[in-house]
Formats: structure tokens, sequence, C-alpha cells
């Protein structure tokens, strides 16, 4: 019955259990997954005014706003699953007066044209989506991008030392971050058809930076 129930489900809330989603920002920044990421994340895109960036689980917006604050004459659009996380990620546009749109949606069915984006962006979401999604999530992203387009993701990765393994072994007990620590994402990157896959920085040894390219 659990197993089936896990099935259906379309996607896993940002700290797995969703009644801790109002207290997101607070365990992040606390754990140290926060600014110094998304400036990183920032700097690894280079976007021109006017171009348009998918951010994928965009959760409490992070991300988009730094991006935003960085290159104020872009588009940025967001999509998230959870309702509650897209209401925390609206006060805080809101209240910074930004033009970030946000809409509910799922990575393994994203409700845009094909091409229509010039980056895609996401950071620690591929393992909070369900395994059976994972890789429909990939092509989505690959499908919305324009040619030559970019994809960023960041996400736990495969573990640089000892020390790193056994942190995301035991986090593994806790989140789906057994499939990232075997290379699912540059493997699935390429699997999809993107080029150009790399990894382009780590954190930690625990958190990796991908990059690849749509020809
Ligand atoms: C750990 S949070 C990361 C949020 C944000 N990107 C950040 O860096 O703070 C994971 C996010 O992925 C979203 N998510 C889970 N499954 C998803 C899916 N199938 N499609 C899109 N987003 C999903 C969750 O709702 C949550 O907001």
């Amino acid at each position: 019955m659990i197993r089936m129930l896990m099935m259906n489900k379309k996607y896993t809330h940002a700290l797995t259990l969703g009644f801790l989603t109002p207290y997101y920002d607070f365990i992040v920044n606390f754990a140290g997954f926060g600014r110094t990421i998304y400036e990183k994340i920032a700097g690894y895109i280079s976007p021109k005014a006017g171009d348009k960036i998918l951010d994928v689980g965009i959760g409490t917006a992070n991300l988009a706003l730094i991006i935003n604050r960085k290159y104020p004459k872009v588009n940025i659009i967001g999509i998230d699953p959870d309702e509650n996380i897209l209401k925390i990620a609206r006060r805080k546009v809101q209240k910074e007066k930004l033009s970030i749109k946000l809409t509910q949606a799922v990575a393994q069915n994203l409700p845009f044209v094909d091409n229509s984006f010039d980056f895609v962006i996401s950071s620690f979401v591929i393992h909070h989506i369900p395994k059976q999604f994972k890789r429909q999530a990939f092509l989505e992203m690959k499908r919305v991008l324009k040619r030559n387009g970019k994809v960023v993701i960041v996400d736990f990765g495969i573990p640089k030392n000892f020390v790193t393994n056994i942190i995301l072994s035991l986090f593994s007990l806790i989140e789906d971050v057994g499939p990232n620590k075997k290379g699912l994402i540059p493997r699935l990157l390429k699997e999809v058809g993107f080029s150009d896959v790399e990894e382009i920085g780590s954190k930690f040894g625990l958190i990796s930076f991908y990059r690849a390219i749509k020809i």
C-alpha cells in the first residue's frame, strides 16, 4: 500500500515532510546550503538582457532572487508542484517587487512550448523527483531549451572522498540521494542527448554543479 502511494506520488516536498516547508529557508541557511551556493550558480550563467530562464523546482525562490538581482534584465519563470512553497516564493518575489513568474507544475511535464528558454536551472531538485519521472524530467528540460541553450543542475553528486561518501550514504536513508551518488545526473544528461556535459564545480565534496548544452 505504502509502495503504491509512493509510486503515484508526482513530487516530494522540499524537506521531504510537508509540515517542515514553512521552515525551509531557516533550515537550509542553518545547514550552510544558502547564499554562496546560489551565487556560485548565478556565476555559471551569463544571460543577456531579455533572455528567458526557467528555474525547475524553484522552491522558495532563493536562486531565482539572486539571479534576478545579478541580471535584472532577464525573464525568470519558476515552476514547482508544491503550492505551499510557491506561496512563500510569491511573498518574497512581491516584497522585492520583482517580476519572476511562478507556476505550479512538475518537472516531468513542463507547461511550455519547445525551444522557449535560453537557460534551464535547477537546484537540489533532482533527488526529490520520484524515480519513475527523473528521465522524463531531463527530456522535458531539453525540450523547452532553445538550441545552444544551457542547463545548469546543482544537487548532491558523486562523493569526492571517503567522508562525503559516508555522509551521503547516511543522508540517503532520509532522502533519495542514492542515484545521484552513483552519477545519475551526468548519465541522464548524456542519455537524453545533451552535449558537453561537465561537472563545473563542487562544494563540500558533496554538492556537484553540472552544465550541459542543447545542440
Ligand atoms: C530541496 S527543494 C529545493 C528548492 C530550490 N530549488 C532551492 O534550491 O532552494 C526541492 C524542490 O523540488 C520540488 N520538487 C519535488 N518534486 C518535483 C518535481 N517532480 N518537479 C518539480 N519540482 C519538484 C519541491 O517541491 C521543492 O520545492
